[in-house]
């Protein structure tokens, strides 16, 4: 089996198909998703919240991410590997852009990068592109931009829409290979869609995208509290809850373990 490649992702909009993106964050979760058929897995600085506990994207770096994406490598067999730049790895500029990716090309040996954005990072995004890099665009709610958003709240309603459609637009045209939209009206989403010959991908953004992420705690339900785009596919906080239960109390009953479970 050989990995999915920005090739493979170009020709899917080429043919019309559409395609499942999730995140993860270690290896057995990754090699979960690859068998499942999930061709590109985004090792995403959500891993702030998910795996390191903090209530946004901002206090990750790119030390607590590089393991987990090196990880995710190493747990995939085919999925294409693409991995966040977090807040403070590449907004002061060109070089710190090119040496935080660096950092996950060469210790996590991701196939790609990702960074929120549109003009505002366009000369980061030249130089990876460049530098030989496949850069993933992420546009609307920019979950590292909460603070100026001023919550996590639907982006480009309105005027802002334009504003979001020449990003994308200079995304495209800056060699970005696929840009995701969260959390926008479905009806821009569709003209954004419409209007770039790559990829978009949505989060809270309809229908009308060529792909879908989700974070994979919330589609499988671990996550407590999530948004109104989150569809939960599975129950898995009272799956691992029911059995954390059952174990202690067969632990305390001595119920476990049995001759079967013991070595003679
Ligand atoms: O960090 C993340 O999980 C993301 C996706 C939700 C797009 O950026
Ligand atoms: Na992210």
């Amino acid at each position: 089996t050989r990995r999915v490649t920005v090739r493979d992702i170009a020709a899917a909009k080429a043919r019309h198909e559409k395609w499942p993106m999730l995140t993860a964050y270690d290896a057995l979760s990754a090699r979960v998703f690859d068998e499942a058929g999930i061709p590109v897995l985004l090792v995403g600085d959500s891993a702030a919240m998910v795996v390191y506990g903090y209530d946004s994207t901002i206090p990750v770096t790119v030390d607590d991410l590089v393991p987990l994406a090196a990880a995710v490598v190493r747990g995939a067999k085919r999925a294409l590997v693409v991995a966040d730049l977090p807040f403070g790895s590449y907004q002061s500029g060109v070089a710190e852009a090119l040496a935080s990716a660096a950092r996950f090309m060469k210790e996590a040996n991701v196939q790609a990068i990702k960074v929120e954005g549109g003009r505002r990072v366009l000369p980061q995004v030249e130089a990876m592109v460049a530098a030989g890099i496949p850069v993933m665009g992420h546009l609307g709610l920019t979950p590292q931009s909460v603070n100026a958003f001023g919550g996590y709240r639907v982006q480009g309603r309105g005027e802002d829409g334009e504003q979001l459609m020449a990003d994308a637009k200079a995304l495209e045209a800056a060699g970005a290979f696929s840009v995701v939209l969260e959390c926008v009206p479905d009806e821009l989403a569709r003209r954004v869609t419409a209007a770039l010959s790559i990829p978009t991908i949505g989060i809270g953004a309809g229908e009308g995208t060529d792909a879908q992420v989700l974070v994979w705690q919330d589609m499988a339900g671990l996550t407590p509290h999530t948004a109104k785009f989150v569809k939960k596919y599975a129950d898995l906080y009272s799956v691992l809850g029911d059995a954390a239960r059952e174990y202690a109390e067969e632990v305390v009953a001595g119920a476990f373990p049995t001759a079967e479970y013991s070595y003679k």
